[in-house]
């Protein structure tokens, strides 16, 4: 069976070809940064002007790519939500007539649901049940996954996500946009031991997350230290994302243990972070767990983990219609 993927949820435009669910044919993301980077984060109106413009273009070059045309498609794909709605229904649009004109079936993917199937695409590949933890620029949650396509939400964050965090303490920082990647270059030349920042805890045991605090602290201490050495710069970014790192690494294993479950899959953006993943495995090695992580470009934002959760729910025999509307805020699970 032959899958397109359509993501256009926030600032990245991307389609993939994928076959028989874990063979990546093509996998096309065209990203915005640039455009964004001077506002220091996504412009919902520039966004959706610039997926119009990208769309077609990414869609071909991914058909091309993959050696089909678009006769040869079994079924497509595309990102529903959550998301800007007006980014979202610039891909929505393009399957759905893609759809009627080749008379194909299609489906609507929550893109949470596509950052969990990412974790398919690779060996070994995952066996159920698992905990999985999304961590990405808007949304940090764990979920219990018990079989294919069901979800149960075991904690979320109740301030920011990990990745908005990343983002905000690199503006702070002077470092730019997006910052996660040039925290975690920053950091190598820091002590992560340098700055303790505080680790926030709930006193229900609850297995959610919380930033803010941090990034309140990490603001006081540069309000405090200011002017910022570059030495003082890596110190902060290294600490800063040694204390993220430490709270996601807790609560996901504590879910796990609590789920009885050894297998954890992680995914979002903030996956493709390298001291998270070393965590993680040490982590593993240390309990037994068996831990799933897609490689850093099949973390953040795609079309090819879309395509592989259409592909499973295509082949469940969901279908959609043309009525079928983005929605901003759709949830994965309550
Ligand atoms: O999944 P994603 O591409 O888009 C959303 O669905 O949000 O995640 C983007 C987020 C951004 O906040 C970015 O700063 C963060 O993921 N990110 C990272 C890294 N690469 C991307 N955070 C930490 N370390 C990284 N290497
Ligand atoms: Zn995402």
């Amino acid at each position: 069976m032959l899958v397109l993927g359509i993501e256009t949820s926030c600032d990245e435009t991307a389609a993939a070809v994928l076959e028989d669910g874990d063979k990546l044919r093509s996998s096309i993301v065209a990203s915005q940064v640039a455009l964004h980077a001077e506002y220091g984060g996504v412009v919902p109106e520039l966004a959706s002007r610039r997926h119009l413009e990208t769309i077609l273009p990414v869609v071909e070059k991914a058909l091309r790519d993959g050696g089909v045309t678009l006769g040869d498609l079994d079924g497509i794909a595309v990102t529903q939500g959550p998301g800007l709605v007006g980014s979202l229904l610039v891909g929505l649009s393009v399957a759905k007539a893609m759809a009627y004109s080749q008379r194909l079936p299609f489906v609507g993917i929550n893109h949470l649901e596509g950052h969990i199937f990412a974790g398919f695409l690779q060996e070994p590949r995952p066996t159920y049940p698992f905990v999985a933890l999304l961590v990405s620029g808007g949304h940090t949650a764990l979920y219990h996954c018990p079989e294919p396509l069901y979800y149960r939400l075991l904690g979320r964050t109740r301030d920011d996500a990990a990745g908005e965090a990343f983002d905000k303490v690199a503006k702070l920082l002077g470092l730019g946009y997006p910052g996660g990647p040039i925290i975690e270059r920053t950091a190598r030349e820091g002590d992560p031991k340098a700055i303790s920042f505080p680790v926030a805890q709930f006193s229900d045991g609850a297995a959610d997350f919380s930033f803010s605090g941090l990034k309140t602290s990490v603001s006081l201490f540069v309000q405090k230290h200011r002017p910022l050495t570059p030495r003082l710069i890596a110190d902060i970014s290294a600490s800063f994302q040694a204390t993220v790192v430490k709270m996601l690494v807790r609560r996901t294993v504590r879910a796990a243990l609590r789920e009885r479950t050894r297998r954890i899959l992680v995914s979002g953006g903030v996956a493709a972070n390298r001291p998270l993943r070393e965590a993680l495995q040490v982590e593993a090695e240390d309990r037994g767990f068996e831990i799933f992580i897609p490689p850093p470009a099949l973390c953040t934002d795609n079309a090819a983990m879309i395509a592989t959760a259409g592909h499973a729910r295509l082949l469940a025999g969901e279908r959609a219609d043309l009525t079928l509307n983005a929605s901003a805020d759709l949830k994965l699970a309550e």
